[in-house]
């Protein structure tokens, strides 16, 4: 496993981190098992970087990693998230920041998920929605800055919306924030346009999310698949959706070729290639994943010949249903 910097904090990260999603909700029926023995293995392969939010099913992938982490007597760098008050994705335009992040409410949920986490610092509290006109609202900056001083978060930063790289670039500007999240993949390159860059300059950190489009660059999708109960991805694949994400992945198969061994790690690694990225967190509940894609870090990336082919063809859309 390779390490990056992660933006000025100076910490090296893993360049695949953990993204822990599906082990809380929304993805079908829990299981707790796996996904302990997947968060375990990865500390194994050398993963020292987590994604988690309250909202991952109320706290409970927040314990499941506390667990993961007494268990193996590990460290790592845990990012969580704090959600929306309104508890509306994506960020809506025009709803003030007092609504979304009141300050006694962004510290409060971030006590919570400190007992979650067990832990009395989380290293990373992020805004699980963004809008750039929240810069001169509200009072959560007093909150980020409290927190902080109490030791109760290292760094802070924000999950930017669904496919819109630019709604933080005035953020990012600013120097407030420590780390951006955003869904930076094959299909959607906008970020590597106006955010990658700033992001380098200004040395906010990166985390790339979704890295595998929801399963749609995982190569294990077919027009045929259907969805179990309860996984949210019968409405992302609905109609022909599935069908054309299925053909365009497949386009990427000239990217698969030794030692890249399926899209699943080309789509990893072509994230990797950017060096304004800190790191990948795709979404891993087996073992099986986390072994996949662990080994893309120490992979010989592409030419760039083979980059520019795999721009040519981003597809750039959302099939995000909003909350
Ligand atoms: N708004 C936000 O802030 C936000 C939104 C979305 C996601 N996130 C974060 O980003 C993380 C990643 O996104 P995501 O989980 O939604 O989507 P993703 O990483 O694009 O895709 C996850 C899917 O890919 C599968 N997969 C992983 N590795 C694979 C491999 N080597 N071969 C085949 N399939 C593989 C997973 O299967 P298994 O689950 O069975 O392992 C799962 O079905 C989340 O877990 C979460 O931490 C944040």
């Amino acid at each position: 496993m390779r390490y990056r910097t992660f933006g000025r904090s100076g910490l090296p990260v893993s360049e695949i981190g953990h993204g822990t999603w599906a082990m809380g909700t929304m993805w079908g029926p829990r299981d707790d098992a796996s996904a302990l023995e997947a968060l375990s293995f990865g500390f194994e392969r050398g993963i020292n970087f987590i994604d988690t939010a309250w909202v991952y099913g109320n706290g409970h992938s927040e314990r499941l990693i506390a667990k993961a982490l007494k268990e193996s007597g590990e460290k790592a760098f845990i990012a969580t998230k704090c959600p929306p008050k309104n508890r509306a994705w994506p960020a809506k335009p025009g709803v003030p920041a007092q609504e979304v992040f009141p300050a006694d409410y962004l510290i409060e949920m971030t006590e919570t998920s400190l007992k979650n986490l067990e832990t009395d610092c989380v290293d990373l509290q992020q805004l699980h929605v963004w809008d750039d006109a929240w810069l001169e609202q509200g009072d959560w900056q007093e909150a980020v800055a409290k927190l902080k001083a109490q030791g109760k978060i290292r760094f802070f930063g924000v999950s930017l919306n669904d496919h819109q790289p630019d709604s933080g670039l005035r953020l990012v500007e600013s120097g407030l924030v420590d780390s951006v999240q955003v869904i930076y993949n094959l299909f959607d390159q906008t970020p590597r346009e106006r955010l990658l860059p700033l992001c380098r300059e200004k040395q906010v950190g990166v985390i790339v999310r979704v890295p595998l489009d929801e399963g749609g660059l995982s190569g294990t999708l077919t027009p045929e698949t259907r969805f179990g109960k309860g996984d949210w991805r019968v409405h992302y694949f609905k109609g022909d959706r599935l069908k054309e994400t299925c053909e365009r992945a497949k386009g990427f198969s000239f990217l698969v070729r030794p030692p890249i061994q399926s899209i699943a790690q080309a789509a990893l690694k072509f994230c990797l290639s950017d060096p304004a990225v800190s790191t990948v967190i795709p979404g891993m509940r087996s073992v099986k994943h986390v072994e996949a894609n662990t080994e893309v870090s120490d992979l010989e990336g592409f030419s760039e010949e083979e980059l520019k082919k795999a721009y040519a063809m981003a597809w750039p859309r959302n099939y995000y249903p909003s909350y």
